[in-house]
């Protein structure tokens, strides 16, 4: 069942959205040779608590950190530690915290120093794709229109997409119906309406899609261990039009790039 959320609801969402918003821009910050991914993590929580939020990945089915933070072939998952970053890597972090009783979640993938040119337009996919997807995002669509749209995107720029993670709607619960997959045909699905509220969130591979989780049961990397890029955020269908909640303000000129286009 698909719980659509009021606006006074939505209203809440945005504010847990964009603490986890001002929180990864303050990581993005953070993200350079030397660092240990366990920095990171100590960074979000505190920010997030200092925010009067919630962590929303710590123990939720027994994950140990407050952060995700995927280096490289890690696609997703990926626990802080020790592990220093290096010049050249490429690193996702997804965070989401719960506000007031609802979640915001969203990730990005971050050059560390210089990177190469496919680790760049590797990074840039994974942020077209979830821009292509969000421009679906729109009344009477299909859910599986904004799947289509990533898949599309992501293909064209000579990559894959990650079968086996998907999108999900959010809201009292991190992981709510319906899954948003990043993959599938046009024209499937429940209809688009106000209140829907999704967290889209391409997971690409420059190689292969197929994935493998590493011995600690929770890091995702590419089986072939190709590079893999992520990029998420929490959205609404609200009264005035679809609406990024989770966007960072200094990424405005992202979207108004995006709203220009025609789909
Ligand atoms: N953004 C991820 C998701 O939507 C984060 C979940 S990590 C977990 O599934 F540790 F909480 F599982
Ligand atoms: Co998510």
């Amino acid at each position: 069942m698909i719980v659509y959320k009021s606006m006074k609801e939505i209203e809440i969402m945005r504010q847990s959205s964009q603490i986890v918003a001002r929180i990864l821009s303050g990581l993005k910050e953070m993200i350079v040779p030397g660092v240990e991914t366990r920095e990171l993590d100590l960074f979000a929580e505190s920010e997030a608590r200092k925010l009067g939020a919630v962590p929303a990945f710590k123990g939720y089915r027994g994950y140990p950190a407050s952060l995700c933070v995927s280096v490289n072939e890690e696609i997703v998952h990926g626990i802080p530690s020790s592990r220093q970053l290096k010049e050249g890597d490429i690193v996702s972090l997804d965070f989401g915290v719960v506000y007031e009783g609802f979640y915001g979640d969203a990730a990005i993938t971050v050059p560390a120093g210089v990177v190469t040119e496919e680790a760049r337009r590797l990074i840039d996919a994974a942020e077209r794709g979830f821009f292509r997807g969000w421009q679906e995002f729109r009344e009477d669509n299909r859910l599986s229109d904004i799947s289509a749209a990533i898949q599309a995107e992501v293909e064209q720029a000579g990559f894959s997409v990650i079968r086996s993670f998907v999108g999900h709607g959010i809201g009292r619960n991190l992981h709510e119906e319906p899954q948003v997959p990043n993959f599938g045909h046009p024209g499937h699905g429940p209809k688009i309406r106000n209140g829907l509220a999704l967290a889209i969130e391409p997971m690409i591979a420059a190689g292969n899609w197929e994935v493998e989780i590493l011995d600690d049961g929770w890091t995702a990397v590419t089986k072939d261990r190709s590079l893999a890029a992520h990029y998420e955020h929490t959205v609404a269908l609200t009264d005035s039009g679809a609406e990024i909640l989770s966007l960072d303000p200094k990424d405005a000129e992202k979207l108004s790039a995006w709203r220009t286009v025609d789909a």
